[in-house]
């Protein structure tokens, strides 16, 4: 992380009333394609991570059972509790909590995440997803800066002073690794992206038997 979490929250802090008259266009493609592949049904939990004003998190709440929220940034989650009590809408909640440390221990069907894991190293990224396979969702769709081709600070989305993303091929180990398969991977430009994981196992590394060609497990 190239800034402490509480200088990634005072910077949110900052800005939060001011972050929903901003958005890209690739922004908001990539929200988009986080809220058309999480498709939570009426008996879904979600958990939306780096929640931020709750974009996806109030998006997706009028399909799921439930919506949770998470955030580090106390000015983002007023602004977003803010938004929710004026939508009406009863069935979200926000609080504080991080990627490797979310604060929550109810079950999960699906979790979201736009725009924010890319301020966490690629170490902190790989623990991240641990921690969120630990929580034992079916689907794990994260939207994201992230580097398709070499990566470029002259192009939008990456300021390398605040920003850490990876690289989808670093990003798709660590969900392999944590016992996610990759469905599906749409590439909104060279430096945004949303990768769609499933659950398919406990944790591991799946492997050929040598002698009897035969899927073995590598661990739990
Ligand atoms: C660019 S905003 C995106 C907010 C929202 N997901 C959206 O799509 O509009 C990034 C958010 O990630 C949060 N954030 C940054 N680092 C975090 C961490 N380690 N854990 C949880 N949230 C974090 C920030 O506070 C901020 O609200």
């Amino acid at each position: 992380m190239k800034k402490t979490l509480e200088e990634h929250a005072a910077r949110f802090d900052e800005i939060a009333s001011e972050y929903d008259d901003d958005g890209s266009e690739e922004y908001r493609a990539c929200a988009s394609l986080v809220i058309e592949h999480a498709a939570p049904d009426e008996e879904d939990v979600v958990l939306d991570l780096g929640a931020g004003t709750g974009a996806i998190a109030l998006a997706l709440a009028p399909d799921a059972a439930r919506v949770v929220g998470r955030d580090i940034s106390d000015g983002m989650l007023a602004k977003a509790e803010e938004k929710a009590a004026d939508s009406g809408l009863e069935n979200v909640e926000f609080g504080s909590g991080r990627f490797r440390d979310p604060d929550y221990d109810g079950a999960v069907d699906i979790v979201t995440s736009n725009f924010a894991m890319h301020h966490l190293s690629d170490e902190e990224k790989r623990e991240a997803i641990s921690v969120i396979a630990d929580l034992e969702p079916r689907t794990f769709v994260l939207g994201d800066v992230m580097f398709f081709g070499e990566p470029d600070p002259s192009e939008p989305f990456y300021s390398p002073e605040v920003d850490d993303p990876a690289t989808v091929g670093v990003l798709a180990d660590a969900f392999t690794d944590a016992g996610f398969s990759l469905t599906a991977v749409e590439r909104v430009n060279d430096q945004v992206g949303v990768l769609v994981a499933e659950r398919t196992q406990s944790g591991g590394i799946e492997a050929v038997d040598g002698e009897t060609g035969l899927e073995t497990s590598g661990g739990e």
